[in-house]
């Protein structure tokens, strides 16, 4: 008997400084397209350090640790590829699978077809540049993901919220 037992789930994707620099960003999305998930979220993000430490927080310690909160800041590409471009991709297995077309996280050990062995390096300072992030688990996945996106900006919602009121708050508008 067939077994028809899904596993939605969602994953944080990151296109990298290098990979929009490097243009790749369309080469990226098209390889990501083979999982055939759906996107239920996507914005470009300057990365503030805050962020950069609070999605690195496992590595801290680590010799590469202030490198690669450069490298996610695009401190090491420079204006205007000092930003990201941050997805959520939501389906069966998505975590697996996209883990699969990103390649291993060493671009030197990564499948050659795979983004990171297409087109990853290892920086001088031993930083892997590896174009992309994508979640590895998924808790690491729901952390990543109520970090980078607030509940509004997710298309369909996996994870619970609530509503609060928030009084005084300053924002921008349209001048
Ligand atoms: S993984 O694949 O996310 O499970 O790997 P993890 O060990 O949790 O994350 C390592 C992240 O640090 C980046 N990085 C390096 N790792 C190991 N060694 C070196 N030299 C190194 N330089 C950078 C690595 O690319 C992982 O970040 P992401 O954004 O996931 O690629």
């Amino acid at each position: 008997m067939e077994n028809n037992t899904k596993n939605v789930q969602q994953v944080l994707i990151l296109i990298k400084p290098d990979g929009l620099k490097k243009s790749l960003t369309g080469n990226i999305l098209t390889k990501l397209s083979e999982a055939k998930l759906v996107i239920v979220a996507a914005k470009v993000v300057q990365v503030s350090r805050q962020l950069a430490e609070a999605h690195y927080e496992h590595l801290k310690g680590k010799p590469f640790f202030d490198e690669l909160i450069r490298y996610i800041q695009g401190e090491l590409h420079g204006k205007p590829y000092n930003r990201v471009l941050a997805l959520v991709y939501q389906g069966d297995n998505a975590i697996e699978l996209m883990r699969k077309l990103a390649g291993a996280t060493n671009p030197e050990e990564a499948d050659p077809i795979s983004i990171r062995g297409a087109y990853g390096r290892i920086t001088t300072k031993g930083v892997y540049e590896n174009v992309i992030h994508c979640s590895s688990d998924p808790s690491e996945a729901e952390r990543e993901i109520k970090l980078w996106f607030e509940p509004s900006e997710l298309a369909e919602a996996a994870y619970a919220s609530r509503k609060i009121i928030v009084e005084k708050l300053e924002k921008t508008v349209w001048a």
